[in-house]
């Protein structure tokens, strides 16, 4: 993924890593979960360069020089030359509230999501004036002083819309990528949004805007058609407001090699010995209401109580690292989902026998492929998802053949057609689907293993950035040739 001029900067608001307590109350360095930070920490890795992020740990500004700079990861098995440098930002609470909180993730997140009902519309401008636009402005001065000649800037999500055009407006010539993490919605979802013109303003600033599909893409060109722009469906391009953009699709993948590759010691047959059963089904998913949660323990319980026979046979793992605790709908649901697991535990379970574990928080990556081992049947069942990167380092986590249920709402159902797919809100249905991967003929499981691999190990993470950065290359070539031959004046991004 190196860029053969310059470096790498990435901004994203997650940080690859945070700095608290461990269990000993010492100062350690922490992986962050999340769909984003999986897939860049490897690339920046590998490549080096800066990642600039707000500082979410509890310590960290602890760790940091004058400039809000740390090399991670600081593990004391990392050599530096396996680091790179990651530049923190801070907000005001009351403004990180409204941006994060408010703006980021209750109004896009549901909106892009198609949870429109879970958007606060009422609080929309506040969120905006008081949050976003002044966050995005401090993310795009970040970048512009990190900037030297050459660069690649990659922005990442949702929280970032405006970034491209603030940046854009002192930097003419810079190279600048953007890779939507989450689904772009049909028009009547993100048509809702006040500052819709201003949103796709910013974005349309950038040389190249990834998604993951070609429907989140398309619905992206139809959106920037609705308000005007000008598009051009042929080569996937929009101009609006001056600036002009390409879209594509990049389905992300895994680090195919190391969730392949990575030793686990003997970790996953202690597992299996802990929960003495002959079927593990294993769910892992961040805390979030578009996941699919209550559901999948509805479905989960339809089948226990559909097929007594597998009853003490068959245990449910669910990991559940946690996020956006301060939002009441993520309180309200990690409490109705913890009321639903111990009346189902307590009804069904016995003495020998807890049907349903479930953990809140995380586990560091060898271990969850220790989990992912030990488990006979993924069930990754979201009620939207972008992509869904469990269901991948699932399959590339296992070399020995399992099942896989996953969700036709995850984007990674486009590629995975060898998965038992189910409608996470058909209970019935998914009860069925975990009958089904019990029973599967051995035959058969090796067979729709043995292609979801090859597909897994082919369309990778490595593959994914590559593709991405050499298309930003192109669409940045392009975009120089029409834009910036001739100088121009500065524009505003706000309102
Ligand atoms: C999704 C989003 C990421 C986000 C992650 C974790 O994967 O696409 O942008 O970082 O969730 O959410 P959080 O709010 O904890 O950063």
């Amino acid at each position: 993924m190196k860029d053969s001029d310059g470096k790498m900067i990435v901004v994203s608001n997650a940080e690859p890593y945070k700095h608290e307590e461990d269990e000993k109350g010492e100062l350690a360095c922490k992986e962050v979960e999340g769909g984003l930070t999986t897939a860049m920490n490897p690339q920046m890795r590998q490549s080096g360069g800066i990642w600039i992020a707000y500082g979410r740990g509890s310590h960290d500004f602890e760790v940091t020089d004058s400039r809000g700079k740390v090399s991670v990861p600081d593990f004391p098995d990392v050599s530096e030359k396996d680091q790179y440098e990651l530049k923190r930002l801070n907000f005001s609470d009351t403004q990180y509230e409204k941006f994060y909180r408010g703006y980021s993730n209750r109004i896009l997140w549901p909106i892009c999501h198609s949870f429109p009902t879970k958007a606060d519309l009422r609080k929309e401008r506040e969120y905006w004036g008081k949050g976003y636009l002044p966050s995005n402005k401090e993310y795009a001065r970040a970048v512009i002083k990190s900037y030297e000649p050459g660069d690649t800037i990659w922005i990442h999500d949702y929280h970032l819309a405006l970034v491209p055009k603030l940046v854009r407006n002192e930097i003419p010539e810079a190279k600048i990528g953007v890779f939507w993490h989450i689904p772009w919605p049909p028009w009547e979802n993100f048509g809702k949004i006040p500052h819709r013109n201003k949103l796709l303003e910013g974005l349309a600033a950038a040389d190249l805007i990834g998604l993951h599909l070609e429907k989140y893409a398309d619905n992206l060109l139809r959106c920037a058609d609705k308000i005007d722009a000008n598009v051009d469906r042929g080569s996937s391009r929009f101009k609006l407001a001056g600036e002009q953009t390409q879209v594509g699709a990049y389905p992300l993948g895994v680090d195919y090699d190391f969730f392949n590759g990575s030793t686990t010691g003997n970790q996953e047959e202690k597992i299996r010995e802990k929960y003495n059963s002959d079927h593990i089904i294993l769910g892992v998913d961040r805390q979030d209401y578009t996941k699919g949660i209550p559901e999948r323990i509805r479905s989960f319980e339809k089948f226990v109580r559909k097929n007594p026979d597998y009853r003490e046979k068959v245990t449910m793992v669910q990991r559940t690292p946690l996020s956006r605790t301060g939002i009441e709908e993520y309180q309200k649901e990690k409490s109705d989902i913890n009321h639903k697991v111990s009346e189902f535990n307590g009804k069904y379970g016995s003495h020998d026998w807890t049907p349903i574990n479930l953990f809140w928080g995380g586990v560091p990556q060898k271990e969850l492929i220790a989990e992912y081992r030990a488990a006979d049947i993924g069930l990754v069942t979201p009620g939207l998802d972008g992509m869904n990167l469990v269901a991948k380092e699932f399959i590339a986590a296992n070399e020995e053949p399992k099942v896989l249920i996953l969700s036709e709402f995850a984007g990674s159902s486009e590629q995975l057609d060898e998965a038992i797919q189910v409608n996470p809100y058909n209970t019935n249905e998914v009860a069925n689907a975990i009958k089904t991967a019990i029973e599967m003929p051995e035959e058969e499981k090796k067979s729709r293993w043995r292609k979801l691999r090859k597909k897994v190990k082919k369309e990778d993470l490595q593959d994914w950035a590559e593709n991405f950065i050499g298309d930003l290359e192109g669409a940045h070539q392009l975009h120089s040739m029409v834009n910036y031959t001739t100088p121009r004046k500065t524009r505003q991004t706000g309102g």
